[in-house]
C-alpha cells in the first residue's frame, strides 16, 4: 500500500494551482444524468471520488469520456436504476444518483452508505426531503428503494439537529429539478458547492434562485438545453490546506485560483494567527514568515469554519506557542488526526467536542496512519514541519480528494514522496 516520506523542516516558495472543487464536481456530474443531453464539464478534478463517481454513472447507462479535467457525459437512456453497494460503500457521495435517478426515471434503489470514520451519518434528511416531494421510500435489503411516480413540487423543511445539510439540499435540488411544480428548501446550506450545483441546474434550464441564502426556490422543468458547457468551481479546501502548508511551513506562497470570498474565515484565522494575507492578479498570497499567535476556532455551516479544514488547523495549531483550541460541532469522532499528532509530539487533550491545543516547539517525524481525507493532509502538514522523516500511511483516503498533493508540494520546494 502506498506511503508517504516526508524529510520535514524545508521552507517552501513558489505557486501551486488549485484544482476544481470535489464536493461541486460530485453531485454536478450525478446530475449530468438529469438531462438525455450531452454535458461538458471543465475543471474536473481527477480524484479517486471523482473516478468513483464515473464509475457509477457509466454503470447507470452513461456515456462518459474524462480527459485533462474536461468530462463529457451523455445518457441518452438510463439503463439500470440500481446503484451497488460495492460502489456506494466506497463513497458516500454516491447518494447523489438518487435524486438524479428520481427526477429523471421516478424510480431508484441506492445501498445504503454505511456509519464513516468521520462518525455517524444518517441520511434521514435526504428521506424527509423526498418525502416531501411525494416519493415513496422503503428500505429493503440494505437498499433505498424511491416509487417518485407522484413527484411534484412542495415545501421541504431540511432542519436538522445539526441545522440543515449539504447533501439533503443538494439531493432535493436534484429530484426537484424535474418535479411538477415549484419546490422550496428551507433551511438550505449555503455553502459554495450547492451554489455551484445550483448554477449547473440553471445551465441546464432548470429554473433555480436563492443559492447561496437560506432559502432555494426550484420549478421543475422536462427540457434541457443543448450543448451545455460548464466549468466546476476552485476547490475552497484545498486552497485552505494550502495556505495552513505556508503557515506551518512558515513559507510564502501564491495560491493560484484560490476564490477568497469562498475562504472568509479560513483566511480571518490565518490572519489572527499573524499570517500575512493578500489578494493577488488570480488568487492569493499567503506570507507565513512572521510571528504567530495561538487561537479558538468554532466549527460551523457555512460562511463559519469549515469542519473539513479543522484537521489542517490541528496540525498547524499544535506549532505554535499557547493554548488554542478547535471547537467542532458538526461531526462526531472527527479528531481522528490528533492521536497521530501525539504521536509526533504535540500537547492535544480532547474534551467532549473541544480539542484544546497546547503548542510545542518541534514536532518530531515518526510513522503515522491516516485514518480519513483531511485527517490524511494534517498529516502531511505536520510532516512538512516536523523535524526528521515522517511517513504517512493509508494515504488512499488523501487520494480521495487532493489531486496530485505530492507532486504540487514538490513543485513548491517540500522534500515528499510517495513509495511502497
Ligand atoms: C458535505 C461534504 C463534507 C463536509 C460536510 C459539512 C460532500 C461530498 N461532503 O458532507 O466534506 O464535511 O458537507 O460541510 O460534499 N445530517 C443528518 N441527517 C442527514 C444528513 C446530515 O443529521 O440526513 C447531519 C450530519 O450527521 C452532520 C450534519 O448534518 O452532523 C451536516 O452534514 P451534511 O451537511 O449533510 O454533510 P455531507 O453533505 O455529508
Amino acid at each position: 500500500m502506498a506511503r508517504f516520506f516526508i524529510e520535514g523542516g524545508k521552507r517552501l516558495s513558489g505557486e501551486v494551482n488549485v484544482s476544481g472543487a470535489k464536493n461541486s464536481a460530485l453531485p454536478i456530474i450525478a446530475a449530468a444524468l438529469l438531462t438525455d443531453k450531452k454535458v461538458t464539464l471543465k475543471n474536473v478534478p481527477d480524484v479517486f471520488d471523482v473516478r468513483t463517481m464515473i464509475e457509477l454513472v457509466t454503470h447507470l447507462g452513461a456515456r462518459v469520456d474524462f480527459k485533462r479535467n474536461t468530462l463529457s457525459i451523455h445518457t441518452p437512456k438510463v439503463k439500470r436504476l440500481e446503484a451497488p453497494y460495492d460502489i456506494v460503500t466506497r463513497m458516500r457521495a454516491s447518494y447523489y444518483v438518487l435524486g438524479a435517478l428520481i427526477a429523471r426515471e421516478k424510480r431508484a434503489s441506492v445501498a445504503m452508505p454505511g456509519g464513516c470514520a468521520i462518525g455517524p451519518r444518517p441520511i434521514d434528511l435526504h428521506i424527509k426531503g423526498f418525502t416531501a416531494l411525494g416519493t415513496k421510500i422503503s428500505i429493503t435489503e440494505g437498499y433505498i428503494n424511491a416509487d417518485a411516480r407522484n413527484l411534484r413540487g412542495q415545501n421541504v423543511d431540511l432542519q436538522g439537529p445539526k441545522g440543515t445539510s449539504v447533501g439533503a439540499t443538494i439531493n432535493v435540488m436534484l429530484a426537484a429539478s424535474r418535479a411538477r411544480g415549484k419546490t422550496v428548501i428551507s433551511p438550505a446550506a449555503a455553502e459554495p458547492e450547492v451554489v455551484d450545483v445550483a448554477n449547473f441546474l440553471r445551465a441546464l434550464g432548470v429554473e433555480i434562485s436563492g443559492q447561496g441564502s437560506h432559502e432555494i426556490t426550484v420549478v421543475g422543468c422536462d427540457s434541457f438545453h443543448s450543448g451545455v458547457n460548464y466549468k466546476i468551481i476552485p476547490d475552497r479546501i484545498e486552497a485552505g490546506t494550502f495556505a495552513t502548508v505556508a503557515a506551518i511551513t512558515r513559507s510564502r506562497i501564491v495560491v493560484k485560483r484560490a476564490v477568497s470570498e469562498h475562504m472568509t474565515s479560513v483566511l480571518e484565522k490565518l490572519r489572527e494567527i499573524g499570517l500575512v494575507i493578500r489578494e493577488a492578479e488570480d488568487g492569493i498570497i499567503v506570507d507565513g514568515r512572521g510571528r504567530r499567535k495561538a487561537t479558538d476556532i468554532f466549527v460551523a455551516p457555512y460562511p463559519g469554519f469549515p469542519t473539513d479544514m479543522q484537521a489542517q488547523f490541528m496540525a498547524l495549531l499544535s506549532t505554535i506557542p499557547g493554548t488554542s483550541t478547535i471547537k467542532e460541532s458538526i461531526f462526531e469522532n472527527r479528531f481522528m488526526q490528533a492521536v497521530e499528532l501525539m504521536r509526533m509530539g504535540a500537547n492535544i487533550t480532547i474534551e467532549g467536542d473541544t480539542a484544546v491545543i497546547k503548542g510545542v516547539k518541534k514536532l518530531s517525524g515518526t510513522q503515522l496512519m491516516a485514518s480519513d481525507l483531511r485527517a490524511s493532509s494534517a498529516l502531511v502538514l505536520a510532516g512538512l514541519a516536523a523535524k526528521g522523516t515522517t511517513v504517512v500511511r493509508r494515504i488512499y483516503h488523501l487520494d480521495r480528494g487532493y489531486e496530485k498533493f505530492e507532486v504540487k508540494l514538490r513543485r513548491l520546494g517540500a522534500s515528499i514522496r510517495r513509495g511502497k
